[in-house]
């Protein structure tokens, strides 16, 4: 009755998370960190674009959303990146979706073909990774390659030549979740240059792409303006969850090679969900406004100041150069955790359940937890604190 692709997918993260909480009592009031759900105040002019637009509820959107947004998008897109006039062309490459989640995960029903080259396809992970990407690339019915990526961007060009011949597709993530690190636009335009020599597709999801600490983070449409040869190959991410705050909204787009926004848009007609009109209204306005935006990456910044202030001389603390998460090495995530929840009521995420693993049957998220800094500052301050007391006990 059941698909039985579903058996290799192993319980969502969260699900396993309460698993083996289950029967802990927490050490106090109960603070969840373990989930990148932003929670600072949506922008202030969320509500009244939905409510200006609010007399558009009783109509089905269409599948590619409305000119406004896409040329929203394109010239939102054009300003982040210093693109040429023309080079996104918002009628061909941009295609609203409800939230990146289900776009990265129906990318692969897209771009997996039975067999590649007479063999069973490849879809490329970096690990540890998003959990959505192997979802899709399993359910695909494609053969996920976990390709270790601890600092920076997976060394693709690493992988066997047997492999990325039959690879159909590839995920990377910058900034990355659950690392926190960046990909450097020349890293981006080996992928890219890497997806055209053996006809694979590069989809890079770039959802926190607007928080960042010291420097904005390059992204794979200036990869693929540099290399030239327009858009062809590639797939980019975008979502007004973590930009915006606005995870409840269900609101990104997918940009890139026209062809694969038109067999996108063909797909979602059939599986996708579309945006009402009212939140394509606001997500136009939201792409359209910076300064919430710049408010929002100050107050992650904030934080992340903060974190090394009160972390900075444990060895296992990294400063994250995007995203706002911590991926703090602590020896054992999950022993870790544990002992967090039931010493202070702070749930924080295994590494190990962001990962799979590799060749060698080693995790390489074992040793880490990744801490979600998603409260204001003062709870923020409290938690670290909790946290910093734990980790520099004397053992
Ligand atoms: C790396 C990454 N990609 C995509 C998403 C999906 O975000 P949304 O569906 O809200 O756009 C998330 C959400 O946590 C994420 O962490």
């Amino acid at each position: 009755m059941l698909n039985p692709r579903l058996d290799q997918l192993a319980d969502y993260p969260f699900a396993r998370l309460a698993s083996l909480l289950g029967g802990l009592e927490p050490g106090g009031e109960a603070l969840i960190m373990s989930i990148g759900e932003p929670q600072h105040a949506p922008p202030a002019l969320l509500a009244g674009a939905l409510e200006k637009a609010g007399g558009l509820w009783g109509k089905y959107p269409p599948v590619q959303g409305t000119p406004e947004f896409r040329k929203a998008v394109a010239a939102w897109l054009k300003r982040r990146y210093a693109l040429a006039e023309g080079f996104i062309d918002s009628d061909l490459h941009v295609l609203p979706v409800a939230g990146t989640r289900e776009a990265l995960y129906l990318a692969a029903q897209m771009c997996v073909p039975d067999l590649k080259r007479g063999h069973v396809p490849a879809v490329l992970i970096p690990n540890p990774f998003y959990q959505v990407y192997l979802g899709g690339a399993v359910l695909a019915g494609a053969e996920p390659i976990l390709v270790e990526a601890p600092e920076g961007a997976p060394d693709f060009a690493a992988i066997a030549p047997s492999v990325l011949e039959r690879t159909a597709m590839a995920y990377l993530c910058s900034p990355a979740n659950p690392q926190g690190s960046v990909a450097s636009l020349s890293q981006l335009k080996a992928a890219l240059a890497l997806a055209r020599q053996h006809d694979f597709v590069l989809a890079v999801d770039e959802c926190y792409a607007e928080i960042w600490d010291k420097q904005q983070p390059a992204g794979a449409l200036e990869a693929a303006s540099a290399l030239g040869d327009g858009l062809k190959n590639l797939l980019v991410f975008h979502s007004l969850s973590k930009r915006s705050s606005v995870p409840g909204l269900r609101s990104g787009f997918v940009a890139g090679d026209a062809t694969l926004i038109a067999a996108f848009q063909r797909l979602r007609s059939y599986g996708g969900a579309t945006l009402p009109m009212p939140v394509l209204a606001a997500s136009t306005a939201l792409w359209s406004d910076e300064v919430h935006v710049e408010e929002n990456r100050r107050l992650y910044r904030d934080k992340i100041d903060l974190a090394e202030r009160i972390l900075g001389s444990y060895p296992g603390f990294k400063r994250p150069e995007g995203g706002f998460f911590l991926w703090l090495d602590v020896g054992n995530g999950e022993a870790f955790a544990k002992s967090l929840w039931s010493r202070t009521g702070i749930r924080v995420l295994p590494g190990a359940y962001l990962a799979r693993p590799g060749a060698d049957g080693r995790n390489p998220g074992l040793p880490y937890v990744r801490i979600a800094l998603v409260h204001d500052l003062a709870t923020t301050e409290r938690a670290l604190k909790a946290i910093a007391s734990i980790l520099m006990e004397p053992s």
